[in-house]
């Protein structure tokens, strides 16, 4: 399926148009924020939210990002381009710009989801702990880490993705240096134990808040669950009532295995998708 590109300011543009300059910060070091929102009926789910974190991300990093009514117009430009049956996923970008100064470079994107991402919400996903050697709490202390932010550099996210696939599973869970869960290169940790819904704590943490798992926990009341944050190690996840991975794209996807042991299924992996709107 095609894909979309707009431009802040121009509006949509062929898809293959030169966007960035081949000095641009956002390309020689990473150097930029980005949201990826779901697209469903023509809109971006969960807009503000995402705005919100992308002001803070720019903040972290010192990036004068445009004000929030031009990327409002920008993402609906992109989404507007976009088959409203369609579901799919939205980026907006905003790089540093040229290394020898000059503006930001800002763009949006739409595209469709990866065919995996979709599938997983029904199959669950295999999942391997593997270590981000800091311990749990050390980020907030630690700025230039940009804990919290949602940066254009995601080789790590993605290095960890592709060792996941050598281990033969289809994603990693990263843990602190101390033994904590904290989150997945893409998406956030979720689980239930004893009629409660947790999370790991983005504030103390550092891991990025995820505004599907924040959605998720907020509404978890009309599911009968509680909702609350906190610090697990991966050993008393397999023990738990459900364990998931939640992200703007993917939605919900059940955690089957951790580290070979085998978990679910959770009745409750349906219920919580629909709460979500993914199905
Ligand atoms: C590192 C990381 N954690 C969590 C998430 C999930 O965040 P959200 O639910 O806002 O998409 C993402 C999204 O891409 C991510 O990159």
């Amino acid at each position: 399926m095609a894909r979309v590109l707009a431009l802040l300011g121009v509006g949509v543009v062929p898809a293959d148009t030169p966007v960035l300059r081949a000095d641009d910060l956002g390309v020689l070091r990473g150097d930029g924020v980005f949201e990826t929102m779901h697209v469903r009926g023509g809109q971006p789910w969960l807009l503000d939210r995402h705005l919100d974190r992308m002001s803070r991300s720019a903040a972290l990093l010192a990036i004068p990002l445009p004000d929030r009514a031009a990327l409002v117009e920008l993402a609906g430009q992109a989404c507007a381009a976009w088959p409203a049956a369609d579901e799919a996923a939205l980026r907006l970008v905003c790089t540093r710009g040229p290394e020898d100064g000059g503006p930001v470079t800002v763009y949006a994107t739409v595209a469709p989801l990866a065919p995996a991402a979709v599938e997983a919400r029904h199959t669950g996903v295999s999942v391997a702990t593997a270590t981000l050697a800091v311990p749990a709490e050390a980020r907030p202390g630690a700025p230039w880490l940009l804990g919290g932010a949602k940066t254009l550099s995601y080789a790590v996210n993605m290095a960890s993705l592709r060792w996941a696939a050598e281990q033969g599973v289809n994603e990693v869970l990263w843990t602190s240096a101390d033994g904590y869960a904290l989150e997945a290169p893409t998406a956030t940790l979720v689980w239930l134990a004893g009629g409660v819904l947790y999370t790991v704590p983005a504030a103390t943490t550092g891991i990025l808040a995820g505004t599907t798992a924040a959605y998720l926990l907020e509404h978890a009341g009309e599911l009968g669950m509680r909702a609350a944050e906190r610090l697990v190690r991966p050993a008393e996840l397999h023990s738990a009532d459900g364990v998931w991975l939640a992200s703007s794209v993917r939605g919900l996807t059940e955690v089957r295995t951790l580290d070979g042991v085998a978990l679910g299924p959770s009745p409750e992996t349906e219920r919580m998708q629909k709460l979500l709107g993914y199905l």
